[in-house]
């Protein structure tokens, strides 16, 4: 990919699944990485085997819903690599008890929009000065399907979810005259470590006949389209918001 050797990327919840594969092929193209998550051991640990085949990565503790921690992670990035081009915030979480919207509890909703609504709002601010200094760069979210799925079991992951892409339209339209962009992935169901613990290989079995393709969706999927946005060959793409789900759902 065009322009992405050398670039300085944040990956937030990049401990494991869909975040350590975008990682792993930022550092195949030459990009510096730092690793954030809450599970610092899991950061580190795939810093240090992007390291041992000769990348360059690091991996610290990060709790994206903390402003300081945020800042920290900002911080870690310019002084290992001089400064930052780029910040994919995927992290998410949050899930549990979140049901249908008669019964599920406020305090659910609450820390779902701790997790995967105000992590990505904290982490834009504390990324945006750095890559407005650097003269550009890109965010870049991950959402997800259940955004605009119309999911009937679950209430709190969607809406808080849908807000994501609020967020990067409004970055995309204020700061794409100094150079951001902003833009978001969906994915569809991708057979990350923590789907195959959780999810029945009936419920898998369902999700792959309900697409059109021939397999469900690998966590190479997503970093690849993660990759192509923090590059210089995704230079004109801004405000958009991807869903990159093997055909799963097909949206203007
Ligand atoms: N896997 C799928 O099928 C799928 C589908 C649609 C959307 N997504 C989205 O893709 C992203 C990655 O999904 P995944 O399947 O790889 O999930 P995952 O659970 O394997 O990875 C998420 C990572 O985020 C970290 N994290 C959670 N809370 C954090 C916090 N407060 N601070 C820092 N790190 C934190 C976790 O420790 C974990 O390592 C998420 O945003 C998820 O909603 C995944």
């Amino acid at each position: 990919m065009r322009g992405l050797s050398g670039k300085v990327v944040i990956v937030a919840g990049g401990g494991r699944g869909i975040g350590a594969a975008t990682a792993r092929r930022l550092a195949d193209e030459g990009a510096h990485v730092v690793i954030g998550d809450l599970m610092g051991d899991w950061a580190r640990e795939v810093a240090d085997d992007i390291v041992a085949k000769g990348g360059k990565a690091v991996g610290v503790d990060l709790d994206g819903t903390n402003a300081e921690s945020q800042a920290a992670i900002v911080a870690k990035a310019v002084e290992s690599y001089g400064g930052l081009d780029a910040y994919h915030s995927n992290l998410a979480g949050g899930t549990e008890g979140d049901v249908d919207a008669l019964n599920c509890p406020v305090e659910v909703l609450d820390k779902s929009f701790a997790i995967n609504t105000k992590s990505h709002f904290l982490a834009t601010q504390a990324a945006l000065p750095k890559l407005i200094e650097r003269g550009g760069g890109a965010m870049i979210y991950t959402s997800s399907g259940a955004a605009s799925g119309g999911a009937a079991w679950q209430v709190a992951y969607p809406m808080t979810k849908n807000a994501i892409h609020a967020l990067a339209r409004h970055v995309a339209s204020k700061y794409g005259k100094e150079g951001v962009r902003a833009n978001v992935i969906c994915p569809g169901l991708v057979l990350t470590e923590a789907v195959k613990q959780h999810l029945t290989d009936e419920y898998v079995e369902r999700g792959l006949k309900a697409i059109p393709h021939t397999r469900l969706g690998d966590p190479a999927d997503i970093a690849a389209s993660v990759a192509f946005l923090a590059s210089d060959d995704g230079a004109w793409v801004n405000g958009q918001v991807w869903h990159v789900n093997g055909g799963a759902q097909m949206r203007d």
